[in-house]
């Protein structure tokens, strides 16, 4: 993997056939530059290291540079992949625009997050599962005060789903509904009884955006990843609740008429985001936005 941006005087440069050089001595978590496996573990040569040997990119590492900010801010980030045509998805999935860092990438932005908030559209489709502790994060979990996996928060307005799966049924933490007050009475007895917490954060049938960030916040889930869908991210950014964007852009051109990664009614004026760093890997960028 390449760190392409933040650039600074310790950003590695190629060298030629492959081969790669700092330019100055340093931390390996402050500048990196790496190459992968076909296992998909990224490899990283540090910045004053032997680099031609290189070492693994530990999920130690990718933590490091995807570290929420520090202090008690509640804060939204948002993980989505994209073809370079704009595609959130191809044939109902985002898997097939994904790659094996993309998904390492994913799993450690799961584990530095407190809880993960899911349009249940994307539940459905996607057969989500409840997060898992992963012995990685979890001296830093316990140190940040964190349970050993993250929650995970749907938001459904129909509460239309399958209550008897495991992400209701087997989880370490119990996984959330978001609904509105005016949700169907019987599946939300429904899904108490199969283990779930259903929390209102909208007055209506639906869920208020920014409302559902600061019921979430006054649970102490205050680093939040929300992971899509399209509809749901789109009322994030309309409700100027999404503080970060942590985008890959997968190398492939899916055409056709799939989503995009934001869906819904359009802002009136475009949100502006700037850049806070760019990683490469097999033609893949791990680009990473915040709100200005
Ligand atoms: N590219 C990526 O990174 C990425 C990420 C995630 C998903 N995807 C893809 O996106 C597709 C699914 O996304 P999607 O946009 O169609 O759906 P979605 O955003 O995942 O879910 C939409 C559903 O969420 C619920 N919902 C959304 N906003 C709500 C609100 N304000 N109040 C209450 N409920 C609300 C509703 O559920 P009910 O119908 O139950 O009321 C709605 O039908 C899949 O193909 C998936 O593969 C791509």
């Amino acid at each position: 993997m390449r760190r392409l941006l933040p650039v600074t005087d310790m950003t590695a440069h190629e060298t030629g056939a492959g081969e790669v050089h700092g330019t100055a001595a340093g931390k390996a978590t402050a500048a990196t530059e790496a190459t992968a496996t076909r296992a998909g573990e990224a490899q990283v040569a540090a910045v004053g290291e032997a680099p031609a040997a290189g070492r693994e990119w530990t999920l130690d590492e990718l933590a490091d540079a995807y570290a929420y900010p520090e202090g008690d801010a509640v804060w939204l980030r948002a993980n989505m992949v994209s073809s370079l045509d704009g595609a959130g998805q191809h044939e109902g999935r985002s898997q097939p625009l994904s790659s094996e860092t993309d998904m390492r990438i994913f799993g450690t932005l799961r584990g530095l997050a407190d809880v993960i908030v899911v349009g249940a559209e994307t539940v459905r489709l996607e057969g989500y599962r409840p997060a898992r502790a992963r012995e990685a994060f979890a001296a830093r979990r316990a140190a940040a005060g964190q349970g050993p996996a993250p929650v995970i928060a749907v938001v459904t307005a129909s509460l239309d789903l399958d209550f008897s799966l495991p992400l209701f049924t087997e989880p370490l933490v119990p996984t959330l509904i978001l609904t509105g007050a005016a949700a169907p009475a019987e599946r939300v007895r429904a899904a108490r009884e199969a283990g779930a917490e259903v929390l209102v954060a909208g007055d209506g049938a639906g869920v208020d955006p920014a409302r559902a960030v600061a019921v979430l916040a006054e649970r102490g889930l205050r680093r939040q990843l929300t992971e899509g869908g399209p509809r749901l991210l789109g009322q994030f950014v309309a409700a100027e609740v999404l503080d970060e964007l942590c985008l890959t852009i997968s190398p492939t051109m899916t055409a056709g008429g799939a989503q995009r990664i934001a869906g819904g009614p359009s802002v009136v004026v475009p949100t502006r985001f700037s850049v806070a760093s760019v990683l490469e890997q097999d033609g893949f960028l791990f680009t990473r936005y915040r709100r200005i």
